[in-house]
């Protein structure tokens, strides 16, 4: 990454190691069922009408950013979206994403093709131009695109939909690696494809989501997951733009993580950021890692664990997160107490020294 401008947002910044007055703050899946304006919105369109329709998807985007004041808007997508592209028919019912059959064969993966992303998902990159005219009045806040890895898309992909046990993709995995080689290695191209589109149509942040990636030992990750991480990374347009890469599950994989060199590693709440550091270096950023369960709690508890994890994380190489997407349950009070306790940060430091 080239040397940062002074009028980048406060993310790009973190990603880029300069010492904050406070951390920045979002979080995974910020955008949704917990907020009664996304609510309001599903009653009217189907999901992935909403993720379809640019102007409807910018609402969504931004309803977290207007009601809360995190430091980045994350676009309002799904991971399952580049499979469409390849010829998958997908369905999001009452049970979660579905499609309409799974990949079993040879001949399956092969008819799969390789989409353009302005020709094939050309909405995503509008949405995104979009975010930035509406962002534009505000630069510091960052603008985050993002991608599934080709492990969890395979995943998705293989099992038809949500997976308890993974059974059909791990007994590919045994039955027939070269296959699954081929699946990975279509969906890395498709994935460094589109994340690089979303570079050009002005994300400033991606992130990438491994979120089946620790159901595999470490010698597993390292055949089925690294090689494709490496990939990706080598292959995207970093001069500009950062690229954080989150696993979740990931307590036995972080130094494997590090390998690839992505600039953050999100961490799940599994892993004390303490720990992480330690075992990643402090040249690494680390995002992370409140349980999202936590924020279902009582304010009196939730607000010391949220101080806690800044006392640990700091105001360099640290961007506030949660350890996993926030649930549908989660109280908009207290998303507001974190962001808040986050944001003032700086403020409370300096009544300390007075
Ligand atoms: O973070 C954000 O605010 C951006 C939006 C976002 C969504 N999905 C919206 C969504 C992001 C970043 C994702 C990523 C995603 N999608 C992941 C990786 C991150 C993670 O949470 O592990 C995965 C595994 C998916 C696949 C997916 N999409 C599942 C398994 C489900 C069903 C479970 C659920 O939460 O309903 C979805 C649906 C989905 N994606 C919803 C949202 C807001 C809920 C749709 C609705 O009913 O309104």
């Amino acid at each position: 990454m080239e040397v940062s401008a002074k009028n980048d947002p406060l993310l790009v910044r973190a990603c880029r190691h300069e010492v904050l007055e406070r951390p920045p703050v979002w979080f995974m899946r910020q955008a949704g069922r917990y907020m009664p304006e996304y609510r309001a919105l599903r009653q009217k369109y189907s999901f992935l009408e909403s993720c379809k329709n640019v102007d409807i998807a910018t609402e969504i985007s931004l309803q977290p950013y207007h009601a809360f004041g995190m430091d980045a808007v994350i676009m309002f997508c799904d991971i399952l979206i580049p499979p469409e592209a390849m010829g998958m028919k997908l369905d999001f019912g009452d049970k979660g994403p579905c499609f309409e059959s799974a990949i079993r064969t040879r001949a399956d993966v092969e008819a799969l093709s390789i989409p353009d992303p302005m020709d094939d998902m050309g909405f995503v990159m509008n949405l995104l131009s979009n975010l930035r005219r509406e962002l534009a009045n505000d630069p510091d806040t960052a603008l985050i695109g993002f991608a599934g890895c080709p492990w969890t898309l395979a995943s998705y992909m293989i099992e038809g939909g949500v997976s308890k046990n993974f059974a059909h993709l791990r007994r590919m995995m045994y039955d027939d690696p070269d296959l699954l080689h081929l699946l990975l290695d279509k969906l890395t191209q498709t994935v460094t494809a589109y994340l690089n589109a979303q570079i050009e149509a002005g994300a400033q942040v991606v992130q990438l989501f491994d979120t089946w990636g620790g159901i595999l030992d470490r010698a597993g990750y390292q055949e089925f997951i690294q090689p494709y991480h490496r990939k990706i990374m080598k292959g995207l347009n970093r001069s500009q733009t950062p690229v954080i890469l989150y696993v979740n599950g990931s307590a036995h994989l972080l130094e494997l993580m590090a390998e690839v060199q992505p600039d953050v590693i999100s961490v799940d709440w599994l892993t004390t950021l303490e720990e992480a550091r330690q075992r990643v270096g402090n040249e690494m950023v680390l995002q992370g890692n409140l349980d999202p369960i936590a924020l279902l709690t009582r304010p009196d508890v939730l607000e010391p664990m949220v101080r806690d994890m800044i006392t640990q994380g700091g105001h360099q190489n640290y961007i506030f997160n949660v350890g996993h997407g926030l649930i549908p349950s989660t109280p908009v009070e207290n998303v507001r107490l974190a962001v808040d306790t986050v944001k003032s940060w700086n403020r409370q430091l300096a009544t300390v020294g007075n």
